[in-house]
């Protein structure tokens, strides 16, 4: 890409980004996989204690699969969406079972198990395999349809496809953990919903929201 757009990414990351997360320690598919599911539907400082709760009680995915589902759920006591937490417990036993314990490493595979999705398979990748994968979690629907101006509800196919087009053409070949993180850090904490912080932005020159100044219409909402 000519407007730089991960290279100003990784530069803002290396200066503001968070590199002291429980999961960002000892990275293994194992523990980025359970960060990512917590992460699905519930922000980081509540995640935190939970994730490490769950590594102390479930260190690895054989005691996962091996542990009862009431245990799991006990653990996810507070979470919410515990259909997570059942994903969670069936895919390590599909883990175990069919893949000997060893995670998938592409997003097609990973994308078979239970309560893993494009995105999630992609993050996973990226951050656990340090394989080029693109995302497209809420946060980061919002940073690239304000940067595209890609008008539209990202419920709607064809926007969304737009969406995945501009995730997979931004995602860069070298530093595609800290880019994956990057991107989701950018969108929770200054491309944020309401008050985007584009004074400290480092995409703001090229953002075509920012160059109209309806930063608010973007993402779409669903059509009523
Ligand atoms: N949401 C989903 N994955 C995340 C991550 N790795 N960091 C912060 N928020 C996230």
């Amino acid at each position: 890409m000519t407007d730089r757009f991960a290279e100003k990414l990784l530069h803002w990351f290396d200066l503001y980004g968070r590199k002291d997360l429980p999961w960002q320690q000892n990275i293994h598919p194992y523990r980025v996989w359970v960060s990512e599911i917590m992460l699905q539907q519930t922000q980081v400082s509540t995640v935190i204690p939970y994730f490490e709760r769950f590594m102390a009680s479930f260190p690895d995915v054989q005691s996962l699969a091996n542990a009862e589902l009431d245990q799991v759920l006990h653990h996810w006591t507070g979470l919410g969406y515990y259909a997570r937490a059942r994903n969670l417990h069936r895919a390590a036993q599909i883990v175990v079972t069919e893949c000997g314990g060893e995670f998938p490493d592409d997003v097609e595979a990973l994308q078979q198990l239970p309560g893993i999705g494009r995105s999630t398979a992609g993050a996973i990748c990226a951050i656990a395999h340090q394989k080029q994968a693109a995302i497209l979690d809420g946060n980061v629907k919002r940073v690239l349809a304000r940067y595209h101006a890609i008008a539209g509800w990202p419920g709607q196919s064809s926007v969304l496809k737009q969406l995945w087009e501009q995730a997979e053409l931004h995602t860069p070949s070298e530093r595609i953990a800290d880019y994956t993180q990057a991107i989701m850090d950018l969108g929770a904490t200054v491309c944020t919903r309401s008050k985007p912080d584009c004074d400290n932005c480092p995409l703001a020159d090229n953002c075509q929201a920012l160059a109209i100044g309806n930063q608010a219409d973007f993402p779409g909402k669903k059509p009523r």
